[in-house]
C-alpha cells in the first residue's frame, strides 16, 4: 500500500510551524530575542502537535490526552526542580529519549509496516523505506547510548576521564564499517536479524564513541548529540511520511552541527580528533600536580573594592564557580557601584565559560546585565593588556595560561583570556585545592599581580559591595 499524500491544509501547517521553528532559531541566536524566540518555537510546536493530533487516527482521544499528560507531567517537574547547573546532564538525558523514540518508532514500523504505509506492491517494505529506517534506528540508537554516557559523566555518576580501550579506533570503524554495510544489505533482505543487529550495533557504537570522551571536549558532545537527535527525528519523519518532523529535524540536526563546529572552533580541536576521542586523558594525572606548593597571595574583599574603586577599567571574568554560587545577580550589582566610580566595566563571555553553550549569557540576562556590556573572546582578549583589573569569578580552565604554553596539557589549544596581561588579578574561588572542569593547576594564582579572593562567589561580592558601599 502507498502512502496517500497529506491534505493541503496539513502540508501548509506543517510548513507555518517549520517558519516558526526558523523564527525560533533565528530569535534564540542573540539574549535580546531569546524570549521572542521561544515563544515562536512554543507556537509552532502548538501547531505540529494539534495538526497531527487532528490528522491520526492510530489512537483515541483520551490515550493522547493521557500520555501527554504523563509526559508533559514529567517534563514540567523536572523543568521546575532542575537547578541551572544540573542543566547540561538534563539536555543529555532528553538527548536520550529523543534517540529513544527514534529507535522505537523504526521498530513500530518495522514490526507493523501496513499500520506506515510503507509497503510495496509485492507486501516487502519499500526498499527506500528500509533506508530511512536503517538510518534512523542506527542515529537513533547512537543518539540514546551515546546520550545515557554523556548523562553519566555529566551528573558525576561516572568517572569524567577518558576511557581508553585498547584497539578503539580499529573496533569503531569496524562497528561503524558494519552497521552501513547491513543497512546496505537491508534493502535487499529484510529479514528480522538484520534489522535487529543494526539496532544493537549502533548502541554499542554509541557507547563506544563517548567513552573515550573526557576532559574538556565534552560540550562538543553534547551539541553533536543535539545534533545526531535531530538527523534521527529527520530520518524518523521521512518513514512517518512527516514533513513536520523532515523539517524540525534537519533544524535541529543541522543547527546542532553548526554549534559543534563552533564550539570545535573556540576549543580549537578539530571535529574529527574530538570524535576519535581521548582528549583530555591526560587531565586526571594533571591534577595530581595542583597540590604543589608554590607562594600565592591573599586578599580581601577591602582590597578588591579599593582597588576596582580606583581602577579606570574593569573586566569581569565569569565561569562556572559564578552560577554554581548563584552570584550573578549580585555582581551585577558590584558592577553598578563601580561604574557609579567611574570605572569602565566589561564583562568577557569564554565560548565554553560553564557547562552548556550560553550558560553566562542566560545568567548575566537574568541578572538584567546590560547586553552591551558583554564581549565575546575574540572582541574582548586584546583589551586585558590595558586593563586595570581583571576579576575572575568562578572561572579557571578558561584563563588557564596552560592551553597557550602546556603541549601536555589536557586544554592545550583551547584560546584562553589574557588574564595575565591585566595590571591586577583578582580570583575568585573557594580554596587553593579546588581545580576546575579539566583538573589542573593554574599558572595564574601563583602571579605577583593576582590576588586570591577565596570564598564562595555570592559571598564575596556580597562583601566587596559592602566595602564599596562604605
Ligand atoms: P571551571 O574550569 O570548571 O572552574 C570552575 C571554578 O569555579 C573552579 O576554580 C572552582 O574552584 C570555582 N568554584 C566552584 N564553585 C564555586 C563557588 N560556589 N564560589 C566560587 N568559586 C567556585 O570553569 P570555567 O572556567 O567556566 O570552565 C569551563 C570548563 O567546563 C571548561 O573546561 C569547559 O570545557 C568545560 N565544560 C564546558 C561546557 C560548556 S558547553 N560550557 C560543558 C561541559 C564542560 P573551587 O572549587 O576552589 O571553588
Amino acid at each position: 500500500m502507498e502512502h496517500a499524500a497529506p491534505p493541503a491544509w496539513v502540508m501548509l501547517a506543517y510548513l507555518i510551524s517549520g517558519v516558526f521553528f526558523i523564527l525560533a532559531l533565528r530569535g534564540l541566536s542573540s539574549p535580546a530575542t531569546s524570549q521572542r524566540g521561544n515563544r515562536f518555537g512554543m507556537a509552532g510546536m502548538l501547531i505540529a502537535v494539534v495538526t497531527t493530533l487532528v490528522t491520526h487516527e492510530l489512537a483515541s482521544l483520551p490515550e493522547i490526552v493521557g500520555a501527554i499528560a504523563i509526559g508533559g507531567g514529567i517534563g514540567w517537574v523536572t523543568a521546575r526542580k532542575i537547578a541551572m547547573t544540573d542543566m547540561p546532564q538534563l539536555v543529555a538525558a532528553f538527548h536520550s529519549l529523543v534517540g529513544m523514540a527514534a529507535v522505537l518508532v523504526a521498530a513500530a514500523a518495522f514490526l507493523n509496516p501496513e499500520a506506515f504505509g510503507i509497503n510495496g506492491s509485492d507486501g516487502m517494505i519499500n526498499p527506500v523505506s528500509r533506508v530511512e529506517m536503517g538510518l534512523g534506528i542506527a542515529i537513533g540508537a547512537i543518539t540514546f547510548s551515546g546520550s545515557v554516557i554523556a548523562f553519566l559523566k555529566l551528573a558525576g555518576k561516572m568517572s569524567g576521564a577518558p576511557i581508553l580501550l585498547p584497539l578503539r579506533h580499529v573496533i569503531n570503524l569496524g562497528t561503524l564499517a558494519a552497521i552501513l554495510g547491513l543497512v546496505g544489505y537491508f534493502t535487499i533482505d529484510q529479514s528480522p536479524w538484520v534489522f535487529w543487529t543494526i539496532t544493537a550495533l549502533s548502541f554499542l557504537i554509541g557507547f563506544l564513541l563517548i567513552i573515550p570522551i573526557g576532559g574538556a571536549d565534552m560540550p562538543v558532545v553534547v551539541s553533536m548529540l543535539n545534533s545526531y537527535s535531530g538527523w534521527a527525528a529527520a530520518a524518523m519523519g521521512f518513514t512517518l511520511h512527516n514533513t513536520a518532523m523532515i523539517i524540525t529535524g534537519a533544524l535541529v540536526g543541522s543547527s546542532g552541527a553548526i554549534l559543534s563546529y563552533i564550539m570545535c572552533r573556540a576549543m580549537n580541536r578539530s571535529f574529527i580528533s574530538v570524535i576519535a576521542g581521548g582528549f583530555g586523558a591526560e587531565a586526571a594525572a594533571g591534577g595530581s600536580e595542583a597540590k604543589e606548593q608554590r607562594p600565592w597571595k591573599r586578599g580581601s574583599a577591602e582590597d578588591a573594592a579599593y582597588m576596582m574603586g580606583q581602577a579606570d577599567s574593569v573586566i569581569i571574568v565569569p565561569g562556572y564557580g559564578m552560577a554554581v554560587a548563584q552570584a550573578q545577580h549580585v555582581l551585577r550589582e558590584m558592577a553598578d557601584l563601580l561604574k557609579k566610580e567611574g570605572v569602565k566595566v566589561k564583562y568577557a563571555i569564554h565560548p565554553v565559560a560553564g557547562r552548556m553553550p550560553g550558560h553566562m549569557n542566560v545568567l548575566l540576562a537574568e541578572a538584567s546585565v546590560p547586553y552591551d556590556e558583554v564581549f565575546e573572546l575574540e572582541d574582548i582578549n586584546s583589551e586585558f593588556a590595558q586593563a586595570d583589573v581583571a576579576f575572575i569569578i568562578g572561572a579557571n580552565d578558561v584563563v588557564n595560561p596552560a592551553a597557550k604554553t602546556d603541549k601536555s596539557s589536557p586544554i592545550y589549544g583551547m584560546p584562553v583570556f589574557d588574564v595575565d596581561k591585566a595590571k591586577t588579578v583578582f580570583f575568585v574561588k573557594r580554596s587553593m585545592g579546588g581545580v576546575g572542569y579539566a583538573g589542573v593547576d593554574n599558572d595564574v594564582f601563583y602571579m605577583d599581580q593576582t590576588m586570591m579572593l577565596l570564598a564562595d562567589a555570592k559571598k564575596m561580592c556580597e562583601d566587596i559591595v559592602k566595602a564599596l558601599q562604605h
